[in-house]
C-alpha cells in the first residue's frame, strides 16, 4: 500500500504535506508532488493537512483520478528531487476545472 498524490495538486503545491511525511517520501515535479509507492510507510499523516484533500490512500482513490496511482510511482522515480522543506505554494486554481492537461512531468528546478 502507499498514498498517492492527485490532481489537486497540480500547479498548487501547498507543501504542508512534506512538514510532516516521517520517512521524507514526496518527490517534486515543476507543478506537483509525487509519493514514492516503495518509501511511503503509510502512516496518512499527510491526508489531514493538504488544503487542497490531494492525498489518498492507493486503494481509495476515486476513479477519476485512478492514473495518478501509476503517475505517482513513475514520477517519483523519474529523477525529480526529493522535497521535505515547505516553499511557497504555486497559487491556487479555480474549483471546479480540470487540472490534467496542465500536468508538467518534469523535475523541478530551484
Ligand atoms: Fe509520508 Fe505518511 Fe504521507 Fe506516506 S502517508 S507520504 S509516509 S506522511
Ligand atoms: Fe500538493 Fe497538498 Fe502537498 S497541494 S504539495 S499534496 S499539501
Amino acid at each position: 500500500m502507499t498514498y498517492v498524490v492527485v490532481e489537486n495538486c497540480i500547479k498548487c503545491k501547498y507543501m504542508d504535506c512534506v512538514e510532516v511525511c516521517p520517512v521524507d517520501c514526496f518527490y517534486e515535479g515543476a507543478n506537483m508532488l509525487a509519493i514514492h509507492p516503495d518509501e511511503c510507510i503509510d502512516c496518512e499523516a499527510c491526508v489531514p493537512v493538504c488544503p487542497t484533500s490531494a492525498i489518498f490512500r492507493d486503494t481509495q482513490v476515486p476513479a477519476k483520478w485512478a492514473e495518478f496511482v501509476e503517475l505517482n510511482a513513475r514520477l517519483s522515480k523519474a529523477g525529480w528531487p526529493q522535497i521535505n522543506e515547505q516553499k511557497e505554494c504555486m497559487g491556487h486554481l479555480e474549483d471546479g476545472k480540470s487540472r490534467r492537461d496542465l500536468l508538467d512531468e518534469r523535475p523541478f528546478e530551484g
